[in-house]
């Protein structure tokens, strides 16, 4: 079944030139690309992205963290599009869970700075959608 799902390439990803490498990891596991901005975010935004996290020990410094240089934020679609991107990111902590061959597992060392982001359910990837894309 064909989703949408929403992904950042956070500042760390952009800041150490890996959109590029991210996208094509996208193309090539055959997702397509519906829409795609390079952006830097406000802290309304990001704790609006973020809300679930609200009142976590981590918060601050995560919200800091996106809003603190550009990021791109991607609409990606197609078939299971959701979990297909998490499958592609790996685990949320790059060494404990992400495996190599995943974006986290090749590219990441630390918690926070995971390079991407994927929104975790249908009901996510909506309201992450309407956040960063309100006329899609
Ligand atoms: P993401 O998938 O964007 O969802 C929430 C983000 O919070 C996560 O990736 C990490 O960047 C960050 N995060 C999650 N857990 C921690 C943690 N224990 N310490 C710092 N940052 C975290």
């Amino acid at each position: 079944m064909s989703e949408r799902t929403l992904v950042l390439v956070k500042p760390d990803g952009v800041s150490r030139g890996l959109v590029g490498e991210v996208i094509s990891r996208i193309e090539r596991k055959g997702l397509r690309l519906a829409a795609l901005e390079l952006r830097t975010v406000d802290e309304a935004t990001a704790k609006q992205h973020y809300a679930e996290h609200d009142g976590k020990s981590f918060f601050n410094d995560l919200v800091e963290f996106i809003t603190g240089g550009p990021l791109v934020a991607i609409v990606v679609e197609g078939t299971r599009a959701i979990s297909a991107f998490r499958q592609l990111a790996g685990g949320t902590d790059p060494v404990e869970k992400a495996t190599p061959g995943t974006i986290r597992g090749d590219f990441g060392l630390e918690v926070q700075f995971n390079l991407v982001h994927g929104s975790d359910s249908v009901e996510s990837a909506e309201r992450e959608i309407k956040i960063w894309f309100p006329a899609l």
